[in-house]
């Protein structure tokens, strides 16, 4: 496995921790830790950095402080504090654990019992478990295995970060101390997201440089080997249709995988208007996002509102409730340019000048 960095551990531990007792970030869910908090921000940390996470979870905390108030609350305002997070389904998880945890005498303290909780991983369950109950799990995510294939110099081909993340289990469960594994566990992190960087690792202010067998390669970057991830490309076309004041929206069934309840500009298919005249409608606006393997490219485009009744999943929601509804992040963001952008003074004077344009020069 790597016979000299465990035989070292005690001395590894013991420069991990010091740094990280020193370095530390004050995150908000490490200075006044509770179960509570502890869950909820592994919930929120679950792809998705720590900067972003800081305001959600500010506002989380104000509106719900607890597992009973979050037990208690709509699924309406669960998904309206976690707008633009993404990943909808862990806060609809979330709600449902702590709703699982009001019908608990005393809260689960293994990692077993916490991974029969919705939306509880392997990786949750052991940050959980380890930083509220000293359980000895060790969390091992794309952070962790960087940092050991790095200690390591692992020259293996991996063939995706799943497969790494299995091959490191037995490396970070022995490097793992007995006493406080949370702490260690948050140092690993904390180590991964400020020094141990995916791209030009910080290896000269590494409390750990003296164990790691890829700084004395002279090339760190090269570790972890995984397979380039093949990115495959896709359009969508969507509309942009209103009818009185009001914007045509494609709402996700409760029971969808993704985006369950949540609200977004429909794609022509959803409309119902096929792509060739979806396409002749003016184009308002064209986006790129990349999820997961897919980088999107989708177009807005402006379309008279379809005749007769919505279908089913269509809503249409006055312009003055849109703030008050849950968008997805990114049509929240579109929404609001778009708005925004056909308000501004200098639409207003594209607007005067076609119009003067076409009236012809005032005498
Ligand atoms: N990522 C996942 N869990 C984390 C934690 N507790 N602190 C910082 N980053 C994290």
């Amino acid at each position: 496995m790597a016979p000299t960095l465990i035989a070292e551990r005690r001395a590894f531990q013991r420069a991990l921790l010091g740094w990280y007792r020193r370095q530390a970030r004050p995150l908000p869910w490490r200075t006044s830790p509770s179960l509570y908090r502890t869950v909820v921000s592994e919930f929120m940390l679950q792809q998705t950095q720590v900067k972003t996470v800081l305001p959600y979870f500010a506002r989380w905390l104000q509106a719900l402080p607890d597992f009973a108030s979050l037990a208690a609350a709509s699924e309406a305002q669960v998904l309206k504090l976690w707008e633009g997070l993404g990943y909808y389904s862990r806060a609809r998880n979330l709600h449902r654990l702590s709703q699982a945890m009001a019908l608990k005498s005393a809260p689960p303290r293994t990692p077993a019992e916490w991974r029969e909780l919705p939306g509880v991983g392997p990786y949750t369950a052991a940050a959980i478990t380890s930083i509220s109950f000293d359980a000895p799990a060790a969390c091992v995510d794309g952070n962790v295995v960087r940092i050991l294939a790095r200690l390591t110099a692992d020259a293996t081909a991996h063939r995706d970060s799943a497969s790494a993340s299995k091959s490191f289990q037995a490396l970070a469960e022995a490097l793992l101390p007995a006493a406080l594994p949370g702490d260690h566990n948050q140092a690993m992190m904390e180590l991964g997201a400020t020094v141990c960087l995916r791209q030009n690792p910080r290896c000269l202010i590494c409390p750990v440089q003296s164990f790691c067998a890829g700084f004395r390669t002279g090339r760190p970057g090269d570790f972890p080997r995984l397979a380039p991830k093949v990115i495959e490309q896709r359009q969508v076309l969507r509309v942009w249709s209103e009818r009185a004041g009001a914007l045509l929206l494609h709402r996700s069934p409760g029971n969808a995988r993704r985006l369950a309840n949540l609200h977004e500009l429909p794609t022509a298919e959803q409309a119902g208007i096929p792509a060739a005249t979806v396409v002749r409608g003016t184009k308002l606006a064209q986006k790129r996002r990349s999820i997961t393997r897919y980088q999107i490219t989708e177009a807005i485009h402006a379309m008279p509102a379809p005749r007769g009744r919505p279908r089913l999943e269509l809503v249409w929601v006055p312009l003055d409730e849109l703030e008050s509804i849950s968008l997805s992040g990114p049509h929240r963001h579109w929404v609001r340019e778009i708005l925004a952008g056909r308000d501004s003074p200098t639409a207003a004077d594209q607007r005067v000048n076609r119009s003067k344009r076409r009236s012809g020069p005032s005498s």
